[in-house]
């Protein structure tokens, strides 16, 4: 198996500066070595470079923060997106802000229709990202890709020439949430996508709902996207991050997450986003991060070398 790694640095989906440092911060703590450890070919396609500000004369909408320069990522995004999953590869965006994967869902989901199979998405968030320009509080654009990629209004000129994809609501898969803004909740109601929140993972605990989310893609011959917010993890485990909310899941959950998704075949392609090394201790969230993906691409628990084994 092949994976390409592909940097975003985009950090102004964001309200804090910092993730365009996230590329450089998972490889310092060793994504491509651990991949190959895993007999993995990992191909890094290095750094996007920041696309030159759209002056396009679509209107700019309000209530959306530096839409011109999300826009020509996004569009540059999803062409690379759809690249890079047409040559057979796992595509593995290291972001950058979540705004990213208006592009790279986009992409990716481009070519699986061509390929005639459905394409479904599980977002490991502490937030549902369904917000749209009527609905946000703070009119950062990464709390918006979910609602964009199902195909809300409101962004639409986002992709430029890019052939836009929606993603039917029944195959976006919010996970892990904790933090939702009062009209944001009203849409994810209104458009039923399914959401597994702290609460139900407290009661049926994340093997059984993750499972439940994997029979869904595999009885539909689908194939799965993984968008991972760093934030989905719990701050104590993960504090190098701008939206961290308390209550998320633990170190061990998250490994068993990235475990079933492994056994299961469908991962695809994935995003690991919003990691923000200027607010890190030194380097803990990125070296979780990278474990995690470590974990997805087959990494056991008896592969881990123990202290005991090093002092020998
Ligand atoms: N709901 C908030 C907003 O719309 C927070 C979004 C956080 N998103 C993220 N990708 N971390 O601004
Ligand atoms: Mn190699
Ligand atoms: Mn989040
Ligand atoms: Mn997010």
């Amino acid at each position: 198996r092949r994976v390409a790694l592909l940097g975003v640095p985009i950090e102004i989906g964001a309200g804090l500066r910092g993730t365009l440092m996230g590329p450089a911060a998972l490889r310092t703590a060793g994504i491509g070595r651990l991949l190959e450890q895993l007999r993995i070919e990992a191909e890094d396609h290095g750094d996007m470079t920041r696309p030159q500000r759209d002056r396009g004369n679509d209107p700019t909408p309000a209530n959306a923060n530096f839409y011109g320069e999300v826009r020509s990522w996004v569009g540059a995004i999803s062409a690379r997106a759809y690249e890079l999953a047409q040559s057979g590869a796992v595509p593995l965006f290291m972001g950058g802000d979540h705004s990213l994967s208006m592009g790279s869902v986009n992409g990716v989901a481009r070519y699986w229709q061509t390929q005639g199979k459905p394409l479904f998405v599980l977002w490991l968030d502490a937030h549902a990202d369904y917000n749209t320009p009527t609905t946000t509080l703070t009119a950062n654009m990464h709390g918006m890709s979910a609602a964009f990629l199902c195909g809300e209004p409101g962004l639409d000129d986002l992709l430029g020439d890019e052939p836009r994809v929606s993603i039917p609501s029944g195959r976006l898969d919010l996970f892990g949430i904790r933090s939702i803004d009062p009209l944001e909740k009203e849409l994810v109601r209104a458009r039923a996508i399914p959401v597994v929140d702290m609460r139900a993972i407290d009661e049926f605990g994340v093997g059984v709902l993750i499972r439940r989310v994997i029979d869904r893609v595999r009885a539909a011959g689908g194939v799965l996207h993984l968008s991972f917010d760093v934030d989905f993890l719990d701050p104590a485990v993960a504090p190098g991050v701008g939206t961290t909310v308390p209550g998320g899941a633990t170190y061990r959950e998250a490994h068993l997450i990235m475990e079933l998704l492994h056994d299961s075949g469908l991962v695809r392609s994935l995003d690991v986003v919003e990691l923000n090394p200027f607010l890190d201790e030194r380097g803990r969230t990125a070296r979780v991060a990278v474990e995690l993906i470590g974990s997805l691409f087959g990494m056991q628990i008896t592969d881990r070398q123990t202290p005991s084994n090093a002092l020998l």
